[in-house]
């Protein structure tokens, strides 16, 4: 039984990054949206694989959200590296502390058992407040390790369910609909295609800065989420997607 499900599971994975063409894919049993569990798998599955790759050189930055959060609990293996740092992607301080960047990333470094530095800057400020937020010696100094990020692990959003998480204007909802915006990563909005629709105006990595990272990984799951996946997955080649059974069929069969 449970080789067969291995064998399948392995099936599955080649199919998918076949489809995706990217770099690597890994899947966890199950659904998402039917069982809590396999939100903790995929947390387990991404913070193993983040174990067996880090080194001493290790910059990584992870973003918030609900996956992340369970990818940071994930974690069980303190590194042995004590150069190794984590810093949040993007944005700061929100309203749900649990999956905030910030949070996710001390929890992260808390297990790693290594460094890490916190983005004191919210997500929702205007144009003036961020510029002058960015002068900030602190944010600064945070600011520049984010652009030296060489792993970055990002969670993968619906654009509307982001939208309505932060709570964005009926303009904008409006908007992002009129664009045919479908994913949302690290605060920018994409089609299906992967084109940028919109951005989030807030510190940390940019679009320019993800393009150069030489290891991202993308995680999500569910089947509601399998068309802002493709999208995500059209940003970056190289890309390693983790996400679980029911994201990757739906992908198969309907994209
Ligand atoms: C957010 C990230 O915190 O989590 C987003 O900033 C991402 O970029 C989102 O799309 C995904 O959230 P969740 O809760 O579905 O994992």
């Amino acid at each position: 039984e449970y080789i067969y499900r291995l064998r399948g599971i392995k099936h599955l994975e080649e199919q998918l990054k076949k489809k995706l063409d990217i770099h690597e894919v890994k899947i966890v049993s199950g659904n998402f949206e039917e069982d809590e569990y396999v939100l903790t798998d995929i947390g387990k599955a991404t913070a193993s694989y983040i174990e067996n790759i880090i080194d001493d050189s290790s910059i990584i930055g992870i973003t918030g959200g609900t996956t992340m959060a369970a990818v940071a609990k994930g974690i069980t293996r303190a590194s042995k590296n004590n150069n190794i740092v984590v810093v949040p992607a993007r944005g700061g301080i929100g309203k749900d502390v649990e999956n905030q960047s910030n949070t996710v990333a001390a929890e992260m470094a808390r297990r790693l058992k290594c460094q890490y530095q916190l983005l004191h800057a919210s997500d929702t400020l205007g144009q003036q407040a961020l510029e002058s937020i960015l002068q900030d010696p602190e944010i600064k100094k945070v600011t520049n390790i984010i652009k030296s990020v060489n792993l970055l692990i990002f969670g993968i959003g619906r654009a509307d369910k982001m939208a309505q998480r932060r709570e964005m204007s009926v303009e904008i909802v409006e908007k992002l609909k009129e664009l045919k915006a479908v994913a949302e990563a690290f605060g920018y909005y994409f089609t299906r295609e992967g084109k940028i629709v919109y951005e989030m105006k807030t510190v940390g990595i940019s679009f320019k800065d993800f393009e150069k990272i030489s290891t991202v990984i993308g995680v999500a799951g569910g089947a509601n989420k399998a068309e802002a996946i493709v999208s995500i997955s059209k940003l970056k080649k190289s890309m390693i997607l983790i996400t679980d059974e029911a994201a990757a069929l739906e992908i198969l069969e309907k994209y």
